[in-house]
């Protein structure tokens, strides 16, 4: 190799790489040039056999030759790919005038924005969540709850079974008591226990097969029904305005006694305040009463040493009054029309 030859690897490099337009043709003249056998690679390693005088300024020369092919071929390839994205932006033409997609936003669905607000309540009460099994023992649904098999009170509650004997889809949250009681005894409670409940009835605007409820429970030395009370009190008027009325009204569940119903007063400025209260200005929230002590001693606990009370309530039901929603079946259709309101 001599540096006349450089200087010819060098024209005709550059004169071969001015022909060619398209990356393929391009990345071959690249191997033919910077390739393992390439032609430069071979100018490269020809400095061997240069006269040892020459040798300096030939690598010299060899390596300027080599940074010109490389940025020379750089930009040719540059340009044939911008080459090549307009050519194809023109046989699909972007118009910049198409609004853009937007992503709709995600929310909470209505049901879980209330159970927060009632955790966010009773967090603040002392309360601690407690979950419990849907799929729960007829045993604990019912028996340890002080229904025996055959207890006409079971008719309050329209039962799924299961094709496992004995095993059911809980009615109602307060099985979950047995469980925390079982579970913290000899200690203090003060819990809630939400959850999803099912009930073998026909579906209907104010009646779903499954709807949720919140279960509440507090077990200790001297808990007595004003506790339950101010309880309560406390909850209706964080939840619904500190205005609220509270009105106690007695009533039965087997494990409970003596067992309660909760009102509030609905305001008498809202104009749908007589459809809702049908005509009566007050509102069931929810069912309550003292734990039996049936019930306490099932769940571990010596009903002479302690009492304790227990609630539930349904948050769909609290929903539906915050809302003005009148029918219950709603909830768990997805229909964004309506889950997009809240
Ligand atoms: N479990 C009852 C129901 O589903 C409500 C309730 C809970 C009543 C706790 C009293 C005490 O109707």
């Amino acid at each position: 190799m001599s540096m006349d030859a450089l200087a010819e690897l060098e024209s005709s490099g550059l004169v071969e790489l001015s022909t060619f337009t398209d990356e393929a043709a391009l990345r071959a003249w690249n191997t033919k040039y910077f390739g393992d056998k390439g032609l430069m690679k071979a100018a490269l390693a020809g400095i061997g056999k240069v006269p040892k005088e020459q040798r300096a300024a030939y690598g010299q020369e060899a390596n300027r030759v080599k940074v010109a092919l490389e940025s020379a071929y750089a930009t040719a390839l540059d340009a044939a790919k911008e080459k090549a994205l307009l050519a194809s932006l023109n046989e699909a033409p972007l118009d910049a005038t198409l609004p853009g997609r937007t992503r709709p936003r995600g929310r909470l669905h209505p049901a879980t924005q209330i159970l927060r607000d009632i955790y966010r309540i009773f967090g603040d009460l002392g309360f601690q969540i407690y979950r419990s099994r849907e799929v729960e023992s007829d045993d604990l649904n019912f028996e340890q709850l002080n229904m025996p098999p055959h207890h006409p009170a079971r008719d309050m509650w329209d039962t799924f079974f299961t094709t496992t004997p004995g095993t059911i889809l809980r009615t109602h949250t307060s099985p979950g008591q047995i469980h925390v009681m079982r579970e913290r005894c000899p200690e203090p409670i003060r819990v809630i226990l939400p959850g999803m409940c099912y009930r073998n009835e026909a579906i209907s605007t104010r009646s779903e097969i499954q709807f949720l409820q919140v279960e509440g429970l507090v077990i200790g030395e001297g808990v007595t029904m004003a506790d339950l009370k101010g309880t309560i009190t406390a909850f209706a008027r964080r939840m619904f305005g500190p205005d609220r009325q509270v009105r106690i009204r007695s009533s039965y569940f087997p494990f409970t006694e003596p067992s309660i119903e909760v009102d509030i007063d609905w305001p008498k400025d809202d104009p749908n305040r007589d459809r809702l209260t049908k005509g009566t200005g007050w509102l069931e929230i929810l069912g309550a009463g003292m734990v039996h002590p049936t019930v306490l001693r099932n769940g571990g606990y010596d009903p002479d040493k302690v009492t304790g009370f227990a609630f539930g309530m349904g948050p769909q039901r609290m929903l539906m009054l915050k809302h003005a929603i009148d029918d219950i079946r709603l909830f768990w259709q997805n229909d964004r029309r309506f889950l997009e309101q809240f």
